[in-house]
């Protein structure tokens, strides 16, 4: 490990990819004690640009130096020898492993034998205290859960000895309460002399925690300049290049119930019962929003209603047909469309081009085929135009969808499930890790089916989401709807208290001399 480093900087950097310039000569520099967010809508060059100085990618031109004297990455370990490390968003630990031995994983003693674990346990605790990162260092990464994950990473890297460490998208995994955990965390390693670079979608998000923030825009940087006094619309203008539009719908004329769920009951992953007896009834015309802390249950309930989690008992109707035996496939032909939150991607799914995403469920489409033969032009001109209608960014139709970045795969998607007319529409955390422009896209679009007839049951963890989309709002709790509302009549307030497990009737009346009270439990 070198000695303190007080600024690293990156000059001119470009890579390109097959047909995308990711960093055109982009200039970024990041000091000791300071914050500095990278913003940028998806596919903008922020995760090339770190994995650039993070030694994973190697640039075609452009230097790296440390205090004015120039380095060269040519691996994550070399980075980490000079002092700099980065918090991936998809984690790499080993779950079969304790947090000790993760973090020793890799780690050789100065006499080269491996670490005793025990001197490890002992400065996990260290750490563990002096930055307030929650860890216990015997517990099974297995058993921990996202939040308690990303720590584990923090701890990793700072017991390498990383000044310099850089969080790409740490918030997008994390509860609104663990967020405000990170922070704490985050501010106290800045406090303690660590330059940290942060990548967020969250534009309230970046103007709490930076110093600094530096806007790219397709590979291009358009500039650095101060948090401070930088409004919301200004930022967006440097991203986006124009301003938002707001969001508009018809009135909401809910019809016929579309989608029901009878007395859901389904296991999760260790066995037992994640979701107990859920009753929900989705009309046509409407939105179901689902809100609720991640892991009480959301994402089984998803799992089980697009058939690829099984029902323990209980029914799902689509236009009073019971599916809930059906595989996915089946469902998918009958009029349910999924747009699923990303970890729910198969992972061989990656590997298929945009043009085999777009015909996922669609290769028996009669539209596309002559007898046996598959009319492959009808199909690429199909392609072709929802990629242009969705705006999906992309060099070609026969890139792997793992080359674009996760906004772009999620418009893929919404495109190719829209484009179907579905009856109903299963939506899970749509808009996450999405940057404003393509959050701004996907909302509009759910709005829209809305308004065609789609009855939409979107499940979500951003409860500004939910209140401008939804015309219900279910709270679910360890498993069980805690209450409907009406959106007009729902609040902020008791929808907090009811993820919290508050039952409707027990919600205090507001404590007017108690104003902070909320942000505990929301
Ligand atoms: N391994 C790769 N192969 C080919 N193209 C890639 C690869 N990695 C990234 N790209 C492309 O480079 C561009 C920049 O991608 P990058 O992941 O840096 O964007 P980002 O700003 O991090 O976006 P997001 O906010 O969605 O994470 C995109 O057009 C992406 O499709
Ligand atoms: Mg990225």
């Amino acid at each position: 490990m070198g000695g303190t480093i007080s600024q690293v900087t990156m000059n001119g950097i470009v890579k390109t990819f097959p047909g995308v310039k990711a960093c055109n000569q982009i200039d970024f520099d990041v000091r000791a004690g300071e914050v500095h967010a990278l913003l940028g809508e998806n596919g903008a060059g922020k995760s090339t640009l770190m994995k650039i100085l993070y030694g994973m990618l190697r640039p075609e031109s452009g230097q790296i130096a440390i205090d004015g004297t120039q380095v060269e990455f040519r691996s994550p370990a070399d980075a980490l020898k000079a002092g700099i490390g980065m918090i991936h968003q998809h984690f790499m630990l080993v779950p079969t492993m304790t947090v000790a031995q993760n973090v020793a994983l890799g780690q050789k003693s100065s006499r080269g034998f491996l670490l005793d674990l025990d001197v490890v346990s002992r400065k996990v605790r260290e750490l563990s205290a002096a930055y307030g990162l929650k860890v216990n260092p015997d517990d099974l990464v297995a058993h921990l859960s996202v939040g308690e994950q990303q720590r584990v990473e923090i701890i990793k890297a700072l017991y390498r000895g990383a000044q310099i460490i850089i969080l790409d998208e740490p918030t997008a995994v994390l509860t609104p309460q663990e967020v405000d955990d990170l922070f704490v965390v985050l501010k106290k390693m800045v406090a303690e002399g660590h330059g940290l670079v942060f990548i967020s979608h969250k534009l309230h998000e970046v103007t709490a925690l930076s110093d600094r923030i530096t806007v790219l825009r397709d590979g291009h940087c358009m500039g650095t300049c101060s948090s401070d006094g930088m409004s919301r619309e200004s930022l967006v203008k440097m991203m986006v290049g124009r301003e938002l539009k707001a969001l508009t719908s018809r009135d909401s004329h809910a019809g016929p119930v579309r989608l029901q769920i009878v007395n859901l009951c389904v296991a999760g992953d260790r066995g037992t019962q994640t979701v107990s007896g859920v009753s929900l009834a989705v009309h046509s015309g409407e939105i179901l929003g689902i809100a609720g802390v991640a892991g009480n249950g959301q994402r089984e309930l998803a799992e089980a209603l697009i058939g690829v989690r099984p029902v323990a008992s209980g029914g799902i109707l689509l236009d009073g047909q019971d599916l809930s035996g059906w595989k996915l496939n089946r469902r998918i032909n009958s009029g349910m469309a999924i747009i699923p939150e990303e970890r729910m991607l198969d992972g061989a799914i990656r590997d298929f081009s945009v043009q085999e995403n777009v015909f996922l469920h669609d290769h028996a489409d009669k539209a596309f085929r002559t007898g046996i033969f598959l009319r492959f032009k009808k199909m690429a001109e199909h392609a072709r135009n929802l990629v242009s209608d969705f705006k999906v960014k992309t060099p070609n139709l026969d890139t792997p969808i793992r080359n674009l970045s996760g906004g772009n795969i999620q418009k893929l998607i919404m495109a190719r499930e829209l484009s179907r007319r579905p009856n109903a529409l299963i939506a899970s955390q749509p808009t996450r890790g999405v940057d404003i422009g393509a959050s701004e896209y996907i909302r509009q679009q759910l709005l829209n089916q809305r308004d065609d007839g789609t009855a939409v049951l979107l499940i979500s963890e951003d409860l500004d989401e939910l209140f401008d989309l939804s015309d219900r709002i279910a709270v679910m709790y360890e498993g069980q709807i805690m209450g409907i509302f009406d959106r007009h009549e729902a609040d902020v307030r008791t929808i907090g208290f009811l993820m919290a497990g508050m039952k409707p009737e027990d919600v205090p009346e507001p404590d007017e001399s108690r104003p902070g009270c909320l942000d505990a439990v929301v």
